[in-house]
Parts: structure tokens; sequence; C-alpha cells
């Protein structure tokens, strides 16, 4: 994909997550259904089908020989990263969105035979969109943003997921321990906006491929390290535990993990 045609698809991608966004803050104070997945806290809104099929048909209206992947059910079987894929995940942090209203984002990320392209990821109710990719760069807004510092360890505060840093999971505690200080969030693209801000030195969770396929893809634009917990890349078509690290940071959580 050349640069014009990088561009022209992120006006388009920034215009529905406008949409989108603005729909679901006219519709926040409405009563809204609530179902159960997985667990009782693992909820599905009707705002995450209706965002998710909106982001979805705008995706296939417009590109239509395109592959995507998206949470709630309405992308496709996607068994390989050939040719377009794109990754929706309409709301992340759903069970913010439910109990705060409030600590929510929207997220867009599309790769090219793997490689990547264009994240998105819109903190919905501050509505601050941090964008880009590694043709055009990374963004805030309408401005441009500067890469976070190469911190170590002990100077940030670390992100977690909070039954890993409860049960010390693959030494999750342990590496929140040797940072400044745990956070919990509840939005896997919120704490991966933190980290990309500079205002975490890392975060650690188990993440479905919504849940990381944008925040990659611009921390890795940042120049972030994003892998698995054993180091090795992401298969981006599975879950795994995922670490994005400054790269200074990345040799020591991975010593604290190994001891
Ligand atoms: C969840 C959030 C949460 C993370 C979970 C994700 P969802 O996404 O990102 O922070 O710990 O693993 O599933 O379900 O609200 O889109
Ligand atoms: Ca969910
Ligand atoms: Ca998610
Ligand atoms: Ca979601």
């Amino acid at each position: 994909m050349d640069l014009l045609e990088i561009k022209a698809i992120n006006t388009d991608a920034q215009r529905w997550l406008t949409k989108a966004a603005t729909n679901l803050r006219q519709h926040l104070n409405t009563h809204f259904q609530v179902q159960t997945k997985s667990d009782r806290n693992d909820l599905v809104t009707n705002f995450d089908k209706e965002t998710e099929n909106f982001l979805v048909d705008q995706i296939r209206q417009n590109f239509p020989n395109d592959k995507i992947v998206s949470e709630e059910g309405f992308g496709d079987q996607v068994q390989t990263m050939h040719g377009r894929v794109w990754f929706v995940d309409p709301i992340d942090g759903t069970l913010n969105f439910v109990k705060q209203r409030n600590d929510f984002a929207m997220m867009i990320g599309l790769y090219e035979d793997g490689r990547n392209v264009l994240g998105y990821i819109l903190n919905v109710m501050t509505d601050e969109l941090l964008w880009g990719g590694p043709e055009i760069g990374l963004h805030l807004n309408e401005k441009v943003q500067p890469l976070p510092l190469d911190q170590p360890l002990a100077a940030g505060l670390f992100g977690v997921n909070g039954p890993m840093f409860a049960y010390n999971h693959e030494h999750v505690r342990d590496i929140a321990f040797a940072s400044s200080g745990a956070r919990i969030l509840g939005s896997a693209g919120l704490e991966f906006q933190q980290v990309i801000l500079g205002r975490q030195v890392g975060y650690i969770s188990r993440l479905a491929p919504w849940d990381v396929a944008a925040g990659k893809i611009l921390a890795e634009t940042a120049g972030l390290s994003v892998t698995t917990i054993d180091g090795d890349p992401l298969d981006m078509l599975k879950s795994q535990v995922v670490l994005v690290t400054t790269r200074r940071a990345l040799p020591e959580v991975q010593k604290i993990r190994q001891s």
C-alpha cells in the first residue's frame, strides 16, 4: 500500500470512529441491554454489538476484499494474516462502560500481510484519539505525539491484569513491585495508551487479538517493545500473554520472570 492509500484509509477510519463515538455518547443515559458471556463479569451490551456492526459494515462497504477479526461476531473467520486484515474491538473495557460509563475505548487495527499499517485507540469519554502507524507516525488527535522516554522499570508505573496480579501469575506481581507502582485500568487499549504516552513504563495481560492489534501498531510506532511473555513475536490470530514495555525495561522484566 502506498502512502496516498494509507492516508485515504486513515481519513475514512477516523470518520467512522468519530461517528460511532458521538452516537455512543449521545445514548449513554438511555437504558441498555447487558448480557453475560463466559462468566458474570464477561459482559456484552447492545452498544458493543451495534458499534461493531457499524464499524464492520463501513469496512465491508469500502474494502469488500479485506478480512475482519472482531470480538462480537460480526467479522470473518480469519485463518491467516495474508492480505489486508482489520481488527475491531467496538468497546474495550465493557465492564467499565457498564459500571462507570467511563474509561473505555474503541479500537481499530489494520495489517497487511502481517505488517503493521494503521492503529486507532479512542478514549470515548475524553475524545483522545491516539492514531498512526509506521508510514504516518504517531498522533494524538490533531497533534504529532512525541515518542515516550526509554525509561527503566523502576522509573514508571506498570499496568497489570487484576487476576494475574493477585495470583502473581507469570511473576506479574513481582514485575509490578519492581516498578514505581501497579495500575489496573480495566481496558487494554487505555493501558496501551498510557504506555505509548509515556505515563506508564509497561503493561502485561492475557489478551485476545482485538485487544492488542491497535496497541501493537501504535506501540511499535512509538519505539516500544511488544512481545509475548516469553519474548516472542505475537501471533495475531490467537490469545496470549502480551507484554508492552520500554526497550530499557524489557530485559529487566524478563530477568524477574526468569528468577
Ligand atoms: C477486556 C479489557 C480488559 C482486559 C480483558 C479484555 P473487553 O476487553 O481490555 O482490560 O483485562 O482481557 O477482554 O472485553 O472489555 O473488550
Ligand atoms: Ca468483551
Ligand atoms: Ca477488549
Ligand atoms: Ca470489547
